[in-house]
C-alpha cells in the first residue's frame, strides 16, 4: 500500500514486537514523528481486534494526521473489526481517508485449510493499486462507511479458543518461538512458557507455530473443537474472498 502511495522506503512500526508497543504507548507522538500518513493494520480475532492491539491503537495520538485503516482476516468473517478500528482511530484524532479488509492465511490453517497462501500475488497487486488511490482520497471516513458483521461472536468476550501445543521431543531449542511471541511469554532458556500466568496470557495467535521449523509447536484441537472449527471455517474458505477497499 505504501509502495502504491509512492513511498519506496516507508517507516515501519512493527506492533507485534513488545518493545515497539511499549515505545508507542509511552510516547505516541515521538513514535509517529516524521510519519505523514499512517497505515494501520491489525488481525481479526473472533470477529474483533485483539484486545492488546486495541490497547496499543488507543494510545496513538493522530493530531489530524491522515490514516488508512486495515484489518486482515482469515476468510471466515471480519465481524465487527473494521468498525472497531475506525472508531478507535477516529477517537485518536486521525483523519481516516481509506480503509481495507484484506485476507491472510488463517492462523489455524494447519488444522483446517483456510486462506492458504494469502496474501498472494493478486492480493499484493490489489494492495498496491489501493495505495495509488489513497493519495487522492478526498473523503473523511467514519465507522458507518466500512462494512461490518456485528454477530454474536463479535459481540462476545471470546478472543481465543486454542493455545499452541508443544512437543519437546521435536524441539531443536533454536528459540525462534520465543523471538516470535508478540508478548514475550516463552523463555529462551527452556522454550516453554515462563510461568502458568504467561500461559494464561497467551492469546493463541500461533506466531510460535508459524516460526517453528520442526513442528515442535503445532496447532492441535480435541475432536469436538476440531468439529466446531471445521464448521465455522469451511464455509468461508469454500469460495475465494477478495479484499474490499473503501476510499
Ligand atoms: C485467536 C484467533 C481468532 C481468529 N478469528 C478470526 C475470525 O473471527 N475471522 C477470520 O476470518 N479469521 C480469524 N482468525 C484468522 C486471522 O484473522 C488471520 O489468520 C490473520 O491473517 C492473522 O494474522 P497474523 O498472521 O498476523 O497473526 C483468527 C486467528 C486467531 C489466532
Amino acid at each position: 500500500m505504501a509502495l502504491g502511495m509512492g513511498s519506496e522506503n516507508p517507516a515501519v512500526l512493527d506492533a507485534t514486537s513488545p518493545d515497539t508497543r511499549a515505545r508507542v504507548m509511552a510516547d505516541s507522538r515521538a513514535a509517529l514523528d516524521g510519519i505523514d500518513h499512517l497505515i494501520v493494520g491489525a488481525p481479526v480475532h473472533m470477529g474483533k481486534i485483539p484486545l492488546q492491539a486495541q490497547e496499543c491503537l488507543k494510545a496513538l495520538r493522530g493530531d489530524g494526521r491522515e490514516c488508512t485503516a486495515i484489518v486482515v482476516y482469515g476468510t471466515r468473517d471480519y465481524g465487527a473489526a473494521p468498525h472497531q478500528m475506525m472508531e478507535i482511530l477516529s477517537k485518536d484524532g486521525f483523519n481516516v481517508v481509506a480503509a481495507g479488509l484484506f485476507i491472510g492465511q488463517h492462523s489455524y490453517s494447519d488444522l483446517i485449510p483456510a486462506g492458504i497462501g494469502r496474501p498472494d500475488k493478486s492480493d499484493i497487486e490489489k494492495a498496491i493499486g489501493f495505495g495509488a488511490r489513497i493519495s487522492s482520497a478526498p473523503r473523511h471516513l467514519t465507522a458507518k462507511d466500512v462494512p461490518a458483521h456485528i454477530d454474536l461472536l463479535s459481540r462476545s468476550g471470546v478472543y481465543s479458543v486454542l493455545k499452541p501445543y508443544y512437543d519437546e521431543e521435536r524441539c531443536l531449542h533454536c528459540h525462534e518461538c520465543a523471538k516470535a511471541c508478540p508478548f514475550a511469554l516463552i523463555s529462551p532458556d527452556t522454550d516453554r512458557y515462563f510461568s502458568e500466568a504467561a500461559e494464561r496470557t497467551c492469546i493463541g495467535c500461533m506466531a510460535c507455530v508459524r516460526n517453528c521449523k520442526t513442528k515442535a509447536r503445532s496447532t492441535k484441537a480435541n475432536p469436538i473443537m476440531k468439529l466446531i472449527l471445521t464448521m465455522s471455517l469451511k464455509p468461508g474458505s469454500k469460495d475465494r474472498k477478495e479484499p474490499v477497499v473503501v476510499v
